[in-house]
C-alpha cells in the first residue's frame, strides 16, 4: 500500500515522462497545488529541455524559478502544447472541480492556452458527480455578499474563505476573495460553470467543464492509469 504522498509522486513522475516527449524548446503550462509541486520537482532536472514555463500562481512561479525554469507571461504565448495540473475532483467525462488552493482563475487562463490538459491526481479525486468538494468562486471583494446570496439561491451553503494561518480573509494572487459553495447539485457542470460566470463580480469559478481534461493520469495502488477523454 502506498501513502497518498507516494501516490501523488507516482503520478507526478508519470506526467514528467509525458512532457519529456515534447520537442526540446517547447513551452510548458504548469498548475498549482501539492501534486503540481511534485510534478515541478520531477521535471526540475530537465528544466533546460524547455524554453520556459507559463505558471498558474505565484507559488508555482517561485518553485519553477528555484529549479531554473524561465517563466513566460501568458501575454507572450499564443498556445502551449501541454498544461499539467491537479484537481480536487474529476468526473467520468473529464470535467473537473478545482481551486482548493485558490489559484483557479490563473489555472483557467493558462489551461485555455493549452492544446492538451493533463490532469494528475490520485484515485481519491475520481467522483461520479462533482460537488462533494466545495466549489470555489473567486470574486471581486465588493461583490462578495451579493454573489454569496446568488449562490445560496442555487442551494449552496457559502463561506468566505479565510487564511489557514494568521486569520483574516484569504486573498488570491489577483487580489480576489474566494467563496466556497458547498451542497450544490452539479448535474450539468458546463451549464453551471457558465451560469456562475454570468454573476456580476465573479472573476472565475472552479468548474473546469467547458475546458475539461484531455488526459487523466491517475495513480492507484496498482500503478498509474491513463484515461483519455
Ligand atoms: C489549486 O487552486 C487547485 O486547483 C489544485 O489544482 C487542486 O486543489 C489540487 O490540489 P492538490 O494537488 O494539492 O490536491
Amino acid at each position: 500500500m502506498y501513502t497518498q504522498d507516494q501516490l501523488k509522486a507516482m503520478v507526478a513522475n508519470a506526467a514528467a515522462q509525458e512532457v519529456m516527449q515534447l520537442a526540446p524548446g517547447s513551452v510548458l503550462g504548469v498548475g498549482t497545488g501539492s501534486t503540481a509541486n511534485l510534478f515541478i520537482d520531477a521535471i526540475a532536472p530537465h528544466a533546460k529541455h524547455f524554453r520556459g514555463a507559463v505558471s498558474s500562481s505565484e507559488a508555482s512561479t517561485a518553485r519553477l524559478k528555484a529549479h531554473g525554469f524561465q517563466i513566460l507571461d501568458c501575454n507572450q504565448v499564443k498556445e502551449i502544447p501541454i498544461y499539467v495540473d491537479g484537481a480536487d475532483e474529476i468526473d467520468p467525462q473529464g470535467h473537473m472541480l478545482k481551486g482548493g488552493g485558490g489559484a483557479l482563475t490563473r489555472e483557467k487562463i493558462v489551461a485555455q492556452l493549452a492544446t492538451k490538459f493533463i490532469c494528475i491526481c490520485d484515485a481519491s479525486k475520481q467522483v461520479q458527480v462533482l460537488g462533494q468538494f466545495p466549489l470555489p468562486v473567486e470574486v471581486l471583494p465588493m461583490a462578495s455578499e451579493q454573489v454569496k446570496r446568488e449562490l445560496e439561491s442555487l442551494g449552496a451553503t457559502v463561506s468566505l474563505r479565510q487564511k489557514k494561518e494568521g486569520g483574516g480573509v484569504f486573498v488570491t494572487d489577483n487580489q480576489g476573495w474566494i467563496l466556497d459553495a458547498s451542497h450544490l447539485t452539479i448535474a450539468n457542470p458546463v451549464t453551471l460553470e457558465s451560469q456562475i460566470n454570468q454573476l456580476p463580480g465573479v472573476i472565475a469559478n472552479g468548474l473546469f467543464a467547458r475546458r475539461k481534461a484531455d488526459l487523466l493520469l491517475v495513480s492507484t495502488h496498482a500503478g498509474v492509469q491513463k484515461v483519455a477523454y
